[in-house]
């Protein structure tokens, strides 16, 4: 499904880390959204702008297909997905600009009674991930025997559950990791909130709005401190 109207559609995460800051960034750029709790389309109705509330994970592939014109993910969710992708040499999204928000690491964590000194504890282990191609990208220069589990949620039980030795999650205040008894032993992957947009060329309209989003973005993010 390619957009063809005229207005813009922005994706967005639905709940989560991205969500607040999101909103606050498009509103600030003088764009008024009401977007009801339960909305997953929501029309502003001072500029040619269609917000789209979805989960960030399905972000990459919105953009790619051009099916939404811009999305605000994480950077860490954008890079596991272009590496899941490597083969294909494809354009999937540009990079518009990176917004400085929802600031997290992606982090390997024990459990605190695990004897770890460095990374070479970990041969033999299985290490529990929503990340599975970003973690085998950081482990290949170590060559050790580490198996990858892929768990879509709640990794941070794998290790209670026996099905893993190790975590590799998002880790944004540490409580997570506090609550599940874990320690964070190794960071492999420093994440923020990005703009990106579709390769899909836009129509003469189109590209007006656009441009005039991104400026205004630009400018929004330079004059506010709170976003580095
Ligand atoms: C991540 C991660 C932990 C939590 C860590 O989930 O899976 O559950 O955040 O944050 P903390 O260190 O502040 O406790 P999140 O729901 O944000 O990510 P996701 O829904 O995109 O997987
Ligand atoms: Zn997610």
């Amino acid at each position: 499904m390619v957009n063809e109207n005229n207005r813009i559609r922005v994706a967005v995460q639905k709940s989560g880390r991205l969500s607040e800051e999101s909103l606050r960034l498009l509103t600030n750029c003088g764009i008024r959204l009401r977007p009801q709790k339960e909305e997953l389309i929501c029309q502003s109705d001072n500029f040619p702008l269609d917000l789209l509330r979805v989960r960030d994970d399905d972000i990459p592939g919105l953009i790619a297909d051009g099916s939404c014109d811009f999305g605000i993910i994480g950077t860490n969710v954008l890079q596991e997905k272009s590496l899941q992708n490597g083969e294909k040499s494809r354009i999937t999204h540009e990079i518009i600009e990176y917004l400085g928000f929802a600031l997290c690491r992606l982090s390997i964590s024990v459990p605190k009674n695990f004897p770890y000194q460095d990374i070479r504890c970990l041969e033999k282990c299985r290490i529990a991930t929503s990340y599975p191609h970003l973690l085998s990208l950081f482990l290949k220069q170590y060559k050790l025997n580490i198996k990858i589990t892929t768990l879509t949620g709640s990794v941070e039980i794998a290790p209670r559950l026996g099905i893993a030795e190790g975590i590799c999650d998002l880790v944004s205040t540490g409580a997570t990791l506090e609550a599940n008894n874990l320690r964070e032993v190794e960071t492999i992957f420093k994440s923020q909130a990005v703009l990106i947009k579709s390769p899909n060329l836009l129509n003469p309209e189109k590209k007006i709005v656009s441009d005039f989003l991104q400026n205004k973005i630009k400018q929004f993010k330079k004059t506010n401190k709170t976003m580095s």
